[in-house]
């Protein structure tokens, strides 16, 4: 082969700035790369328990967690047929492609889904959901559900404010709630903020390969699944949790995504999860003040919502966003996320969260000022320099 047919070899890593799968740090993939153990054996039992006690801190509640060889959606449909039945009414909120897939979901299984518009740039709006279930005399909604963190825009819902909204209108439906994009990432409160199912991901703060799902589960939606209609079987409760407490691995578990699991958990233990929130708040301002230095359009309009784990980025009218991430990939190697639905060429996706730190961070923002400007995407230059005088005053005040 000619030196010019070649496709040209790519040396360091890979920064891979998607929202998940995200970088996974030497550690993990080092706790991973071992033989299998017999997963009915003591040694994986201690292995488990220590996971299974782990990710309940993680989302802070004494509920039973159930830890699932799935993907997220697994849990997804874990929550909605353990909990409902064909026929019942759901409440959810439409802020991007992700609340749009569970609705998809939640049709499929027959479920009537109050759907509660949204313009993809802002969160759940507890009025809303109050007005809604205000107006449900006859509590007919079986269950709100919604995204914590809607990884398709870079907006994250107020969970405890949906809460106070539900007990507003002295509504008992069920509270479920999707936090794959911002476990371990941000702030979440099971227990204080009564969540009755939260659901998490591997793939996205966990630091892990995609592959297991979360599952908080509280006493009363393992009340409503006794009496849920719809069909199910790999994701029953029942099976999964036969005493209502102690969880259960019916099938083979990913015995290996178990070991990576146990050391995230440590390195989450010793970073400390106020510490960790604090850090990527703090990246994720760096990233919003590059941004906005760029003269670029944050998609998520209300400041009080912008995520800390994704920063979507609007590319200006006439720019392929796709076109400008493909130049990113393939002359720098750094994976950046498109528009989902919608969305798709108008948006950038910037993740930042796992394990990431200052120098990673701003050699990406760095990349991407590159790219801009080799790209002619009209932008101010010095989003860079915006992002590293943020962090510096973060440092000395
Ligand atoms: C907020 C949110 N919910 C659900 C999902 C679906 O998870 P999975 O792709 O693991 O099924 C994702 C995936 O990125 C997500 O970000």
């Amino acid at each position: 082969m000619s030196q010019s047919n070649r496709t040209p070899v790519k040396r360091g890593r890979q920064f891979l700035h998607i929202p998940g799968p995200t970088m996974m740090p030497d550690r993990i993939l080092r706790a991973m790369d071992r033989p299998a153990i017999d997963h009915r054996g003591p040694q994986y039992a201690e292995i488990a328990d220590r996971c299974y006690a782990g990710v309940k801190a993680v989302f802070k509640t004494e509920h039973p967690v159930l830890i699932s060889a799935s993907a997220g959606h697994g849990a997804w449909e874990a929550a909605l047929t353990n909990t409902c039945s064909p026929g019942d009414r759901i409440l959810m909120s439409e802020t991007g492609a992700f609340s749009a897939q569970w609705k998809q979901m939640a049709e499929s299984f027959r479920l009537e889904v109050d759907y509660v518009p949204g313009d993809w740039r802002h969160g759940v709006d507890p009025a809303a959901i109050e007005a809604r279930l205000a107006e449900d005399k006859a509590h007919a909604i079986k269950a709100v559900a919604i995204v914590h963190n809607e990884t398709a825009t870079g907006v994250t819902s107020r969970v405890a404010e949906v809460r106070k909204a539900i007990d507003n209108a002295d509504h008992p439906a069920l509270y479920l709630v999707d936090t794959i994009s911002s476990l371990g990432s941000m702030d979440f409160r099971m227990d204080e903020w009564q969540v009755d199912v939260a659901i998490g991901g591997s793939q996205k703060g966990f630091m892990l390969p995609p592959g297991l799902s979360f599952t908080g589960v509280s006493d009363k939606a393992l009340q409503a699944a006794k009496t849920s209609g719809t069909p199910r079987h790999y994701f029953d409760w029942a099976r999964m949790l036969p005493d209502g407490k102690t969880p259960t691995f019916l099938s083979t578990p990913p015995t290996n995504l178990i070991f990576g699991l146990a050391e995230a958990l440590d390195m989450l233990e010793e970073e400390g999860l106020d510490a960790c929130f604090e850090r990527h708040a703090r990246l994720a301002e760096a990233t919003r003040r590059a941004v906005t230095g760029w003269g670029l359009e944050l998609n998520a309009s209300d400041p009080g919502e912008r995520s800390n784990s994704i920063t979507a980025a609007l590319m200006p009218e006439g720019h392929d966003a796709d076109v400008f991430r493909s130049f990113c990939l393939d002359r720098y190697n750094l994976a950046l996320a498109g528009g989902l639905m919608n969305l798709q060429g108008k948006l950038i996706r910037i993740g930042h969260l796992g394990d990431l730190n200052e120098p990673m961070m701003l050699g990406t923002l760095a990349t991407i000022e590159a790219a801009l400007a080799a790209t002619g995407v009209p932008h101010a230059a010095g989003g860079i320099n915006a992002a590293i005088a943020y962090l510096a005053e973060a440092d000395n005040g």
